[in-house]
């Protein structure tokens, strides 16, 4: 299976990002046109189709989730799967409308592994993030959101630096240099599908919380 498995491998796909394939002018619908394109890492390979972010061009939120996953793969649609389908009810109970936000990850191709039959999803390596990267840059040229929320660790790393603990420092509003959006940072909606049944409401409840902070900000 492709995977950028040997140290040269990876300074090859840290080297090799999407920078040129971004268009002058970009709209949202442009950028979806060339990303679907896009061959800047190998994960391309892996992957069924660029699964890039939508919502609207003008959102005042913009929520950055790690990479698609399987049923997002399939579909060609961030935040689709189960996390998507609980992020939909955490959105609702925080009064957000999904349709007002723009969703998107900082990955845009599925890394998996087989298992049997099945696709284990595997954690997006630096090299991936790297070389995708100027798509959310433009993303976030052309939406220009107002909140960034990062959905989990690998989002707030990318976004906020290598030692931004989401365990510590949820909900919190910071200044990131080089985005103008305030970003804040809750976990991953996967997160909660994995907590075991005692702790799964309470997760949950907090995940609406840290969504409904986003909400009310927009108000203040
Ligand atoms: N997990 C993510 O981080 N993004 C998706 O689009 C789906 C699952």
């Amino acid at each position: 299976m492709a995977d950028p498995a040997s140290r040269s491998d990876r300074a090859k796909a840290a080297r090799e990002t999407a920078a040129s394939l971004v268009p002058e002018s970009p709209t949202i619908p442009k950028l979806q046109l060339a990303a679907a394109r896009c061959t800047a890492c190998e994960l391309h390979l892996l992957g069924t189709q660029t699964v890039f972010g939508e919502g609207p061009e003008k959102a005042r939120v913009m929520l950055v989730g790690e990479q698609p996953g399987d049923r997002e793969d399939v579909e060609g649609h961030p935040f689709v799967g189960p996390a998507g389908k609980l992020l939909d009810r955490a959105l609702e109970d925080a009064e957000i409308e999904r349709e007002d936000v723009y969703v998107t990850n900082v990955v845009k191709h599925f890394r998996w592994e087989a298992r049997g039959k099945r696709r284990l999803h595997r954690k997006p390596a630096m090299a991936h993030i790297t070389a995708c990267r100027p798509w959310l840059d433009a993303e976030l040229a052309v939406v220009n959101p107002e909140v960034l929320v990062c959905l989990g660790a690998t989002a707030a790393q990318a976004i906020a630096g290598r030692s931004f603990k989401v365990t510590e420092r949820r909900g919190e509003f910071v200044g990131v240099e080089g985005i103008d959006a305030i970003v804040t940072a809750t976990v991953h909606p996967s997160s909660i599908l994995r907590a075991d049944d005692v702790n799964r409401d309470a997760e949950m409840a907090a995940f609406v919380r840290d969504l409904t902070t986003v909400r009310r900000s927009l108000d203040g």
